[in-house]
């Protein structure tokens, strides 16, 4: 019985090792670079020149990276793809990307980001995809997209944002898709959605947005998918919705409002489905003139 025992016993010790040997120090090789996160979470590089053989990092793996050494993605021209995710990331040292010229797509969600350094993404000019959601973002820095332009995909969502920077979106022309639900957002920059002509999906629900500014969605004559919630659909006066022309569906979300503004969905011409979820609603404020048969 007893030596039972101290086999069980010797197993746990066995198994504990093997498991804090997981969680402890990694390598991982990409091109000529050996990539190295220590103990306490710190990532750094070993090898000055990667070649041209590091197209892809993925350290999504719960690497448990808590910061990384400045210069660590310096000289990874050849890099495209930087997942980041899962990892225990509070903060990022600035300049941290400045040499990624070819990078496409940057995953760091899924960690504990509070702010981003200024500029941190100015040299991501080919950068067509950014996932930061489930973080813990209290503000964004300003301009901090501007760079941008070749991006189609931003996920926001499950921050903490109260608040963006004016003009956030005025260098992402590209933009085809952004998340921003289950954020603080109490206000939305004027004419934030002006220069987003490509935006197609945006989706908006939770959060706590206390005015509009009039004229806000004008800029989006393609969006054929928009998830909001009361919050914005109670402020929205009449007509807010005349620019979708091509929209062919639009969600809401609400559980407490009773009555839509009349004439909200006015001008939506092509619209063929409205999904209202979780609403209790006596009764539509649509127009025949709008051709809408939701
Ligand atoms: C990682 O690489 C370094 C040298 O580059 C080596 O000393 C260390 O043992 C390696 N660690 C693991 C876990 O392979
Ligand atoms: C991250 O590491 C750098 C050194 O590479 C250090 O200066 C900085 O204080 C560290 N940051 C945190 C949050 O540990
Ligand atoms: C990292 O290096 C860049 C230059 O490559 C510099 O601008 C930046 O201040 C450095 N960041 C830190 C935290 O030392
Ligand atoms: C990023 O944009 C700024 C202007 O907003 C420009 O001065 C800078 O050169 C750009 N950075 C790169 C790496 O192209
Ligand atoms: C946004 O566009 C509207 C016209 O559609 C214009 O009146 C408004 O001034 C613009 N706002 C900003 C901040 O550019
Ligand atoms: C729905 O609204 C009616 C009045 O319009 C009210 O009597 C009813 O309690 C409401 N139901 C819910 C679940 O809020």
């Amino acid at each position: 019985m007893s030596s039972r025992l101290a086999v069980c016993a010797l197993w746990l010790v066995v198994l504990a090792g093997w498991a804090w040997q997981a969680e402890g120090a990694r390598n991982l090789t990409c091109g000529k670079c050996v990539f190295h996160v220590s103990d306490e979470g710190l990532l750094t590089r070993e090898g000055s020149n990667c070649g041209a053989g590091c197209g892809a990092l993925d350290f999504s793996d719960s690497w448990g990276i808590r910061n990384i050494s400045n210069g660590t993605f310096d000289g990874l021209s050849s890099l495209q793809h930087l997942d980041l995710s899962n990892n225990e990331l509070s903060s990022l040292p600035a300049g941290v990307f400045d040499r990624l010229s070819n990078l496409q797509g940057l995953d760091l969600y899924n960690n504990r980001l509070s702010s981003l350094p200024a500029g941190v993404f100015d040299s991501l000019l080919k950068l067509f995809s950014l996932n930061l959601y489930n973080n813990k973002l209290q503000n964004l820095p300003a301009g901090v997209f501007d760079n941008l332009s070749m991006m189609w995909s931003l996920y926001l969502n499950d921050n903490l944002l109260a608040s963006l920077p004016a003009g956030v979106l005025d260098g992402t022309p590209n933009l085809m898709w952004l998340s921003l639900n289950n954020n603080k957002l109490s206000s939305l920059p004027a004419g934030v959605f002006n220069r987003t002509s490509a935006l197609m999906w945006l989706y908006l629900e939770n959060n706590e947005l206390e005015s509009v500014p009039a004229g806000v969605f004008d800029g989006l004559s393609r969006t054929c998918s928009m998830s909001l919630d009361h919050h914005v659909l109670s402020l929205l006066p009449a007509g807010s919705f005349d620019k979708l022309r091509t929209c062919l569906s639009l969600s809401l979300f609400d559980d407490k409002l009773s009555s839509l503004p009349a004439g909200v969905f006015n001008g939506l011409s092509k619209l063929r489905g409205i999904y209202l979820e979780y609403y209790n609603l006596s009764s539509l404020p649509l127009e025949s003139s709008t051709g809408s048969q939701a």
